[in-house]
């Protein structure tokens, strides 16, 4: 039997046996379709069943499958990271393969530990992380996703120290934000007066929480934490696992703050929702510290599919679709749709990029109304009290309409 994630098997409805995917579409066995409108977990990023990454793959797999990435080298891993870096800023230099969101924030975290004992500093073993974040299921993503995560309590006793900063949430009809900005800053500075030798490493999903329910705060707060961190000489991670290509609106969030981070995790959209692959990015200054006659200071981390090549290629072909001008126009006229969407009956409404998010009073009504959307055809997932849309960025304006009535319908009867 299958054991399903983030499921309790003993009450949740039977699983819905889906046979095909093709574009924004689903379905199942009796010929019912679902839109997919949070692309499969925030994967799906151009749409089921694409073409032409499908034909990549098949092109790939039937040229080399798979190669130990030490000895070897590849042409999908070398053309991948030298066309990531036309889009990247220039100081994101160094490329390590893994194969999920989980496991390149992992990398990012024993990177970040192990700069600075490389260095001969042993004294900088903590983290700073944001209140409410998720950065993955694994021990490390668990310890730096915020104290009182709602997704990690029963390891909480596991987990290495971290200090939480409060995230001063922006929406529509928000009151007293640069007030609240300004209170956390303060705060952070008080206490890396006293302990900001002890930090190694500060870890953010920039600009947008997605798990912990499409939480967003502003570039500039962003920018000013970078600042003030790296005053302490701290290393600075954005996890861009969900917010990367495009989900903002912008190629990466880091594009909106002018201070770059020193390591970058991607996954999710990478190979545009056909196959597990991430990538953990670092900058000269910290891939340098990791060069010594001493093999002990090299990166002593990897994974049987580091790198795999079907994976790269169809990474090298999603990151091709993305880099194309009518894909840019796309994001813009999805989002210019959902703001002139309006939508009665809700609350926090947050719209950035590809991603249209609102609260509707309780985690109880957020079901409710899953369940409602689901038999008239609409696949979404709650977070809490909060829905939010991100469709494959196939999906035409006639299927955001319909979405949106429907979304409207579920509304009033529920
Ligand atoms: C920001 C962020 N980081 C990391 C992860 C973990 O990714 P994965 O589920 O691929 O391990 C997620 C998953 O949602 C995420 O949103």
């Amino acid at each position: 039997m299958i054991w399903r994630p983030f499921t309790q098997e003993k009450t949740a409805e039977k699983p819905v046996k889906i046979v095909k995917g093709d574009g924004i579409w689903l379905y199942d066995e009796s010929g019912k379709r679902y839109a997919d409108m949070i692309s499969s977990w925030w994967v799906t990023a151009h749409g089921h069943g694409d073409k032409e990454i499908a034909a990549a793959i098949a092109q790939q797999a039937s040229t080399l499958e798979q190669v130990i990435l030490t000895a070897f080298t590849h042409q999908p891993a070398e053309t991948l990271v030298k066309n990531l870096q036309t889009v990247l800023p220039m100081r994101l230099k160094h490329f390590f393969f893994s194969d999920n969101g989980s496991t390149t924030v992992e990398v990012a975290l024993k990177i970040a530990c192990q700069y600075f004992k490389n260095r001969g500093d042993t004294q900088r073993r903590k983290y700073l992380c944001l209140e409410g974040a998720y950065h993955g299921d694994t021990y490390g993503a668990m310890s730096v996703s915020g104290k009182n995560s709602m997704y990690h309590f029963n390891f909480s006793e596991f987990f290495f120290d971290t200090l939480t900063i409060p995230v001063p949430e922006t929406y529509e009809g928000v009151e007293n934000l640069e007030a609240s900005e300004d209170r956390i800053l303060k705060n952070l500075e008080k206490q890396l007066q006293t302990e900001g030798t002890s930090f190694c490493a500060l870890i953010v999903e920039p600009l947008i929480q997605g798990a912990r329910g499409m939480v967003m705060y502003r570039p500039k707060f962003l920018e000013k934490l970078v600042k003030l961190v790296r005053a302490f000489g701290i290393l600075v991670i954005f996890d861009e696992v969900f917010t990367g290509f495009y989900r903002t609106g912008s190629f990466f969030a880091m594009d909106y703050v002018s201070e770059k981070p020193d390591i970058v995790c991607l996954s999710k959209a990478l190979t545009g929702g056909f196959l597990p692959l991430s990538l953990t990015i670092a900058t000269d200054e910290v891939y340098n510290a990791f060069l010594s006659d001493d093999p002990k200071k090299a990166l002593i981390h990897g994974h049987s599919y580091t790198g795999n090549p079907i994976a790269c290629a169809a990474a090298c072909k999603s990151l091709e679709i993305f880099m194309r001008p009518e894909t840019r126009q796309k994001v813009a006229t999805i989002e210019q749709f959902y703001r002139s969407q309006p939508l009665e009956g809700v609350g926090k409404r947050r719209t950035c990029g590809l991603i249209d998010a609102f609260d509707v009073g309780s985690p109880q009504t957020a079901k409710r109304l899953v369940r409602n959307l689901f038999e008239r055809g609409i696949f979404m997932r709650p977070l809490g009290s909060t829905l939010y849309l991100l469709p494959p960025l196939c999906i035409t304006m006639e299927e955001l309409t319909w979405v949106y009535n429907e979304i409207q319908r579920a509304l009033q009867s529920v």
